[in-house]
């Protein structure tokens, strides 16, 4: 009996072409057939049926507005379906799914609030469906090393986390450019991005949070801040307005053909700008971009989060502290650098990138650790949770690293208790939102003990 599962794509815009790609191509196309396509945008549907009748040598799929999703269900009987829409409408298609017989594979954020997440939990249990959500950068080799030195005790029990994440003004930036920028799409960038982040820190130490407490503000993008430096744009979009030579932040939206067609083509059946200028109001920018947030945990560690999205360079500091030592992760990107405006040759040699993980044990000197090679996006994080999604009889993973719902809601919430705590001026417990159970025991020692370069 063949093993190969169908599945379907709901969501066609830039983030599907990791699935698709991945289910045309060895070892995944023996055990997955991608048989159908759903979105809101014909043109965003055709444009991949183009690239998989063309580089990836399959047949052109049926093609489902999104009103049609339970029919496309009804015809063409999916295993599985992939939702890859805006965030805030990732609880109906995860629901509706289920209630059609299917399991789901969501991106993150599994959806963008506590009322949301509750819905998708009955459903679960109504069902006996299951729900993964990929949370690729479990996976990274750098995140994965740091489980495993942290599961095999090596820094005693932990206690304390510093975790930092700064988003530059090109990346950080085109969160301002798209519907990312409005709360009721998104849940601003405490779910949509940080959901990323708490779930390492969940998974890092192993418990769920308990108590969150933060600030967060607008203080960069969005018009008035503009207004308020003495910056006047005319413009409410990018494209056809103004080049990156004379805004550093424009986008042009037919420069590339994926652009072009995804995007820019798509605007006259799905209404969507890609391009808004990050400092116009239409629509306004209703998330920060400036947050700090303590969070306590179930098992009394302590986490001092911040991130924002206007840094000149792009990158992450990751301290886990216990009882025994310390574990440091940094990572540096290339930076947002304008060449010919300063000194090119000092930005190659600053910018260039740089990556360290350091554990230093109690009176003894630090230790560098070597972060594994990563081979594709995320750190090498999209290719593994590939395996994990696609692939059948897959021995257990000793860093067990595959997420489930519960995992999903418990990395949301620390967002949207985030965004509560910012309009209240209170701490919020995670409890008052939606209860979880206690998390599945993580990688303990002698999981890891026989994986290669375990500190000791
Ligand atoms: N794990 C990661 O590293 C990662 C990276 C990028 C994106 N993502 C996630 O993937 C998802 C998609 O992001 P993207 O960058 O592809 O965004 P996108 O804007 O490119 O695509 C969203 C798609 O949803 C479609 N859509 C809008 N309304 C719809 C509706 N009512 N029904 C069905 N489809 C509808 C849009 O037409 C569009 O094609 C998001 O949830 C995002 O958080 C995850």
């Amino acid at each position: 009996m063949s093993s190969h599962k169908r599945y379907v794509v709901v969501g066609t815009g830039g983030r599907c072409r990791m699935f698709i790609d991945a289910i045309y191509q060895a070892p995944f196309s023996e055990h997955a057939d991608l048989v159908g396509l759903c979105d809101i945008s014909q043109t965003r549907m055709d444009f991949w049926n183009r690239h998989i009748t063309g580089e990836l040598g399959g047949e052109n799929l049926p093609t489902y507005h999104a009103d049609d999703f339970d029919k496309m269900i009804a015809e063409l009987k999916p295993d599985v379906v992939i939702v890859t829409t805006v965030d805030s409408l990732h609880h109906n298609y995860i629901i509706r799914a289920m209630e059609l017989g299917c399991d789901v594979v969501s991106e993150k954020p599994m959806t963008t609030d506590e009322v949301k997440a509750k819905a998708i939990f009955d459903a679960i249990e109504r069902t006996g469906q299951n729900l993964r959500v990929t949370f690729n950068y479990r996976y990274q080799t750098a995140i994965s090393k740091m489980r495993e030195i942290i599961a095999s005790g090596a820094i005693g029990t932990p206690t304390h986390v510093d975790f930092q994440w700064y988003l530059d003004t090109s990346h950080g930036a085109d969160y301002f450019r798209r519907w990312h920028r409005e709360m009721d799409k998104s849940g601003g960038l405490l779910v949509h991005k940080s959901t990323h982040h708490f779930d390492l820190v969940n998974f890092l130490i192993d418990d769920y949070a308990d108590t969150v407490f933060a600030m967060g503000d607008l203080k960069f993008y969005g018009k008035e801040n503009a207004e308020a430096r003495g910056e006047k744009y005319s413009y409410q979009r990018y494209t056809g307005n103004v080049t990156k030579e004379q805004d550093p932040f424009a986008l042009d939206l037919t420069a590339d053909e994926r652009s072009k067609g995804l995007y820019f083509d798509a605007e006259k059946d799905s209404g969507y700008i890609r391009d808004r200028n990050v400092f116009g109001d239409a629509p306004p920018v209703d998330i920060y971009d400036t947050h700090a947030v303590l969070v306590r945990y179930r098992n009394g560690v302590v986490l001092n989060y911040s991130m924002y999205a206007y840094c000149p360079w792009e990158g992450e500091r990751i301290t886990v502290n216990g009882t025994k030592g310390t574990l440091e992760y940094f990572s540096r990107g290339q930076g947002h650098v304008i060449r010919g405006q300063s000194d090119d040759e000092l930005a190659d040699e600053q910018y260039a990138g740089e990556k360290y993980m350091r554990l230093q044990k109690m009176f003894q000197p630090p230790e560098s650790i070597e972060i594994p090679p990563a081979k594709g996006g995320h750190g090498g994080g999209d290719a593994k949770i590939l395996e994990r999604i696609f692939l059948p009889d897959l021995p257990p993973d000793p860093l067990k690293r595959d997420a489930t719902h519960i995992d999903g809601a418990a990395s949301i919430l620390v967002g949207v208790a985030g965004n509560r705590s910012i309009a209240t001026g209170q701490p919020v417990r995670l409890d008052d939102l939606l209860p979880l159970p206690p998390k599945a025991s993580g990688a303990q020692a002698s999981d890891v003990a026989s994986l290669a370069g375990t500190a000791k």
